[in-house]
């Protein structure tokens, strides 16, 4: 494809962060849009800021307007029984139908290895981690969950990709692979800046890759 217009949802977040800059580096018109900015993206000429609530139609449009591709990262940020997840599923309603509404086709989402895939084969880790997460958060495991339908039964016509993520580490970057659950080598140790590195990679892809799959991404050594 070329690189040309990003818009970066939960650009504030760690990885966020990461895809920003290394967009930039790429190349990568980016706009960053979420309920706050960070100094940095503003006090930045190169970067377009939308700042609002993320299931507001009109921040949304306004984000979304002319875009090429959406990278997504926001979520919960604790996997905690007290963290309100009220605001994720109507965004991403309101997001599919900004992007349907504004002619932008390309969106590549987070979502978490809690969420099965067809595609997945048994594995007892991931059994005994969406378990855990099941009983512990249950409203965060029911939201990351409920947002995959939203994409399954809403996002027909919209080239959605959401890439599933297990533990997220910090530190410079390895080598991202994807896979799916149970298949030997997808693991679940995952590198922030090879979010940014895969992410990214799809974004350019032209034609996409992986629309409407549920790929598994995680960290190996070079
Ligand atoms: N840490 C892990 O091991 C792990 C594991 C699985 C999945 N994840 C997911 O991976 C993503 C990135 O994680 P991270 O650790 O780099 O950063 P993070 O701190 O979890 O980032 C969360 C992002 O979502 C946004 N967000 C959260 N609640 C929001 C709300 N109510 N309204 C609007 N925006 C909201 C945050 O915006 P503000 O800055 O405005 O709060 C931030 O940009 C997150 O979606 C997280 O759920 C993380």
């Amino acid at each position: 494809m070329g690189v040309g217009k990003l818009l970066v949802f939960g650009a504030t977040s760690a990885t966020g962060q990461l895809i920003v800059r290394r967009a930039l580096e790429l190349g990568w018109q980016v706009t960053v849009c979420g309920r706050r900015t960070l100094p940095e993206h503003s006090a930045n000429a190169d970067i377009k800021t939308v700042e609002g609530p993320i299931d507001d139609e009109e921040t949304l449009r306004e984000a979304i307007s002319g875009q090429d591709v959406i990278i997504s990262v926001f979520g919960p940020s604790s996997p905690s029984p007290f963290t309100n997840v009220d605001v994720f599923v109507p965004a991403y309603k309101k997001i599919l139908a900004t992007m349907r509404n504004e002619g932008v086709g390309r969106i590549i989402a987070l979502s978490t290895l809690s969420v099965n895939d067809p595609e997945d084969r048994f594995s007892l880790l991931r059994w005994l981690l969406a378990t855990a997460l099941w009983a512990i958060a249950h409203k965060v495991w029911k939201a990351v969950n409920d947002i995959s339908k939203v994409f399954e039964e809403e996002g027909d016509d919209i080239d959605w990709t959401l890439f599933r993520v297990g533990f997220l580490a910090n530190g410079p970057r390895l080598r991202p692979i994807h896979g799916y659950v149970g298949d030997g080598t997808l693991g679940m140790y995952l590198r922030r800046a090879d979010i940014a590195e895969w992410t990214l990679t799809q974004a350019d892809k032209s034609p996409p890759e992986f629309v409407h799959r549920r790929p598994g991404i995680c960290s190996v050594n070079v």
